[in-house]
C-alpha cells in the first residue's frame, strides 16, 4: 500500500496516492477492501447509519408522498400527488426517500415497484445496474442478453451488503485508481470521443457519481439491445434537451406521440408518459458549482482527518448539512460561519419545494381537465381531437420538468436558478394543458376545476399491489376506477427468500 500524502490544504491539490494492493483486479466484495484501507472502510460503514434528517433531506426512507404520518413513514415536507401522478407506473405502489449506499441492494429487494406476488418482477434485470459491482460479472457473463431478463431471475444471486454500492464500483481494485463498472457512461464517453482513464481528475471524482445519479432510460428494442440503460444527454443535460431527446427514440404508435420514448400511459388522462429518476449530475454539472469545477466528491466526499492525523476521503456520501460545522463547506467558504452556509441552502430548497409543490398540485389538474375532456358530452370544438392531443403533450412535458426537479434530490441547491426555471416551466406546460382542454370543451368543463385541486381530486395516500388486489380499496379514490383490479395473490417473494 502506498503513502497517503498530506499536508496540502486546498481541495484538489492533493495528489491521489497509487496503490499496488494484493486484491485480484476482478474483486468486488466489500469485505476484501477492509483489511488494506480500513481508514477508508471505517467511513464507509457509516452510510449504515439511517436516523439523522435535516430540513429537507437526511437518511430515513420514509414514503415520499406521505405529509401525514410521522417518521419513519412520512415527513412533513413529503410531496402528497406523487401516486397521483404515477398512477398506473410501478412508482405509485411505492417510492421512498434514499439512504445511505449500503442498503441499496435491501431496499431494491423490498420495494414494491417489483412484483414480489409473482414469479416474474415485471421490471428487467436493468434495474439492477445502479445496486452494486455485481453487474460487472454479471454483464461480462451474459453480455447484451442480460438486460431485457426479468429482474427476479437474480433476486438470490448476491449478498445483500457484501455486494451492495462499494469499492469495486469506483475503484480499480489493484491500483485503487478511479475506474467505471457503468456500462451507460462508458457508453456515452465514448460516443463523446472521451476516454475516462485520460479524463482530468476533477472530471473523474464527479463522473463515478454520474454512474448513478443520473436520467436515464431502458432501449426500445428497435434501438439496441432491449431494455439497455442509455443517458438522453446526445442533445445536453437540461430538461427541454432531454424532453426533445425522447421525441424520437421510442416505439409509441399513440396519434400525437409516434416514435416517442414512453415510460408508461397514465391511465386518468390517456398521456404517454416519461418518468424521471435522479438527474444529479445534470442538475450540479451547469450550476454554480459545477460550472466553477467544485465537484460531488468535495461536498459529499470532503477530506477528514483521521486519529493519526492522516487526510483521508470520508466514504460517508450523505448531506453535508449533518455537520454542524459543515467543514465540507467551509474547506472553502472559510470565511463564512456554519449558521450563515445552512440558511444560504435552505433559503434556496425552501423557494424549490413551494414552487415543486405547486407545479404538482398544476400536474393534476392537467390531468384532470383532460379526463374530463375525454368523458365530455356537450359540444365540443371542431378541432376538439387536436386539441385534445395537444393538451396531453403539455401534460407530458409539464409532469416530466416537474419531475426533473423532483426527482432530484438536492431540493434545488445543486443548481437554484435551473431548479425554479424549469419548475416556473412546468407549471406554465400544465396549465397550458388546462387551457387547451377547456377550449376542446368550449370551456364546458372549466366550472369543473374551479376550486382548490384538493378538494376536486385529493391525493392518494395508500396504494400498493396488495391494495390493488383488493375491490373494496379500488373504490376509494375517484382515478382508481381507470385502473384494473388486479388478481388475488400471495407473496412469492421476501427480500431473498422464496415463500
Ligand atoms: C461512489 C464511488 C466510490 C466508492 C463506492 C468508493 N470510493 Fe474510494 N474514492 C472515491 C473518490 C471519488 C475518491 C477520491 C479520489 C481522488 O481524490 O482522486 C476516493 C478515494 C479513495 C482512496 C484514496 C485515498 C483517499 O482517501 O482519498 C482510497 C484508498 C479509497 N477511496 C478506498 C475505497 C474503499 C476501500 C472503498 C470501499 C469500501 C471505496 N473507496 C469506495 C470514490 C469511491
Ligand atoms: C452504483 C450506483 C451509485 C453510485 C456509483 C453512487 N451512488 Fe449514491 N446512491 C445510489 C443509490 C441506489 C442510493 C440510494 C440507496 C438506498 O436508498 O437504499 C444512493 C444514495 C446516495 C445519497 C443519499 C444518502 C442519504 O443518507 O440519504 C447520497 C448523498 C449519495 N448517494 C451520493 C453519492 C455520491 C457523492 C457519489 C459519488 C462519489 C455516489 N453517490 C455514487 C447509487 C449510487
Ligand atoms: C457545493 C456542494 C455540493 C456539490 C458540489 C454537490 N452536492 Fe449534493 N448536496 C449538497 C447539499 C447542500 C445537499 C442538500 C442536503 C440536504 O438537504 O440535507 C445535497 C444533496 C444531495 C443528495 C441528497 C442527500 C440526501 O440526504 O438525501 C444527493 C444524492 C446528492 N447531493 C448527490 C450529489 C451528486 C451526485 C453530486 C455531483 C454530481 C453532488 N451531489 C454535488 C451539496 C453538494
Ligand atoms: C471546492 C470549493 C467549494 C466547496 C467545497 C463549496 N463551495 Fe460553495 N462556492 C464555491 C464557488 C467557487 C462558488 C461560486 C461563487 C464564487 O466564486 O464565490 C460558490 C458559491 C456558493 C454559493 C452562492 C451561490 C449559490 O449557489 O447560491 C453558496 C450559497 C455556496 N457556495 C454554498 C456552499 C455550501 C453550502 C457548500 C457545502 C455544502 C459549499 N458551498 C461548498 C466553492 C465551493
Amino acid at each position: 500500500m502506498g503513502l497517503l500524502l498530506s499536508g496540502c490544504t486546498d481541495v484538489g491539490e492533493l495528489t491521489p496516492p497509487v496503490y499496488k494492493t494484493k486484491l485480484p483486479a476482478e474483486e468486488i466484495r466489500n469485505s476484501a477492501f477492509k483489511e488494506e484501507f480500513p481508514l477508508q472502510y471505517n467511513t464507509y460503514l457509516r452510510n449504515d447509519e439511517t436516523q439523522v434528517m435535516t430540513e429537507y433531506n437526511g437518511s430515513v426512507n420514509y414514503n415520499k408522498h406521505n405529509n401525514v404520518d410521522p417518521l419513519p413513514e412520512g415527513y412533513k415536507h413529503a410531496q402528497p400527488y406523487l401516486k397521483n401522478l404515477w398512477l398506473g407506473y410501478p412508482f405509485s405502489y411505492e417510492y421512498r426517500s434514499a439512504r445511505g449506499h449500503t442498503y441499496a441492494v435491501e431496499d431494491f429487494l423490498k420495494i414494491d415497484r417489483i412484483n414480489r406476488y409473482d414469479e416474474k418482477g415485471g421490471l428487467p434485470n436493468t434495474c439492477w445496474n445502479c445496486k452494486g459491482p455485481k453487474m460487472l460479472e454479471w454483464v461480462k457473463a451474459q453480455g447484451e442478453d442480460f438486460w431485457a431478463k426479468d429482474v427476479n431471475t437474480m433476486r438470490d444471486q448476491l449478498d445483500i451488503k457484501d455486494h451492495t454500492i462499494g469499492c469495486a464500483n469506483c475503484h480499480a481494485p489493484d491500483t485503487m485508481e478511479l475506474r467505471l463498472y457503468s456500462v451507460p457512461l462508458q457508453d456515452y464517453l465514448k460516443s463523446q470521443g472521451k476516454d475516462f482513464a485520460q479524463l482530468p481528475r476533477n472530471e473523474k471524482r464527479a463522473l463515478v457519481c454520474g454512474q448513478c445519479h443520473v436520467e436515464y432510460y431502458f432501449l426500445d428494442k428497435s434501438f439496441g439491445p432491449a431494455k439497455k440503460p442509455k443517458f438522453p444527454w446526445d442533445n445536453g443535460f437540461n430538461p427541454g434537451d432531454m424532453f426533445t431527446y425522447y421525441q424520437n427514440q421510442g416505439e409509441c404508435q399513440v396519434k400525437g406521440f409516434e416514435g416517442n420514448f414512453v415510460d408508461w400511459t397514465h391511465p386518468v388522462s390517456k398521456t404517454p408518459m416519461l418518468k424521471a429518476q435522479h438527474p444529479e449530475y445534470e442538475n450540479w454539472v451547469n450550476g454554480t458549482h459545477g460550472a466553477a469545477g467544485v465537484v460531488c466528491a468535495d461536498c459529499h466526499m470532503a477530506y477528514v482527518r483521521t486519529d493519526d492525523k492522516k487526510k483521508i476521503s470520508s466514504h460517508w456520501w450523505t448531506s453535508p448539512l449533518k455537520d454542524p460545522e459543515m467543514r465540507a463547506c467551509r474547506q472553502c467558504h472559510s470565511d463564512k460561519t456554519p449558521e450563515f452556509l445552512k440558511e444560504r441552502v435552505l433559503f434556496t430548497q425552501k423557494k424549490t419545494f413551494d414552487q415543486l409543490l405547486i407545479a404538482q398540485d398544476v400536474s393534476v389538474k392537467a390531468h384532470e381537465a383532460v379526463r374530463l375532456a375525454l368523458e365530455y358530452t356537450g359540444e365540443k370544438a371542431p378541432n376538439y381531437e387536436d386539441l385534445i392531443i395537444q393538451a396531453q403533450q403539455m401534460i407530458r412535458k409539464g409532469q416530466f420538468f416537474w419531475d426533473y426537479v423532483s426527482a432530484e434530490n438536492s431540493v434545488g441547491f445543486h443548481n437554484p436558478a435551473k431548479a425554479l426555471d424549469t419548475l416556473a416551466s412546468s407549471q406554465q406546460y400544465s396549465q397550458k394543458a388546462v387551457d387547451l382542454a377547456g377550449e376542446a370543451t368550449r370551456f364546458g368543463i372549466s366550472k369543473n376545476l374551479a376550486g382548490d385541486i384538493k378538494q376536486i381530486v385529493p391525493p392518494i395516500l395508500k396504494h400498493s399491489r396488495k391494495l390493488q388486489q383488493d375491490p373494496e380499496h379500488m373504490k376509494t379514490h375517484q382515478w382508481f376506477k381507470y385502473l384494473p383490479v388486479l388478481p388475488a395473490a400471495n407473496q412469492v417473494w421476501d427480500v431473498q427468500k422464496r415463500l
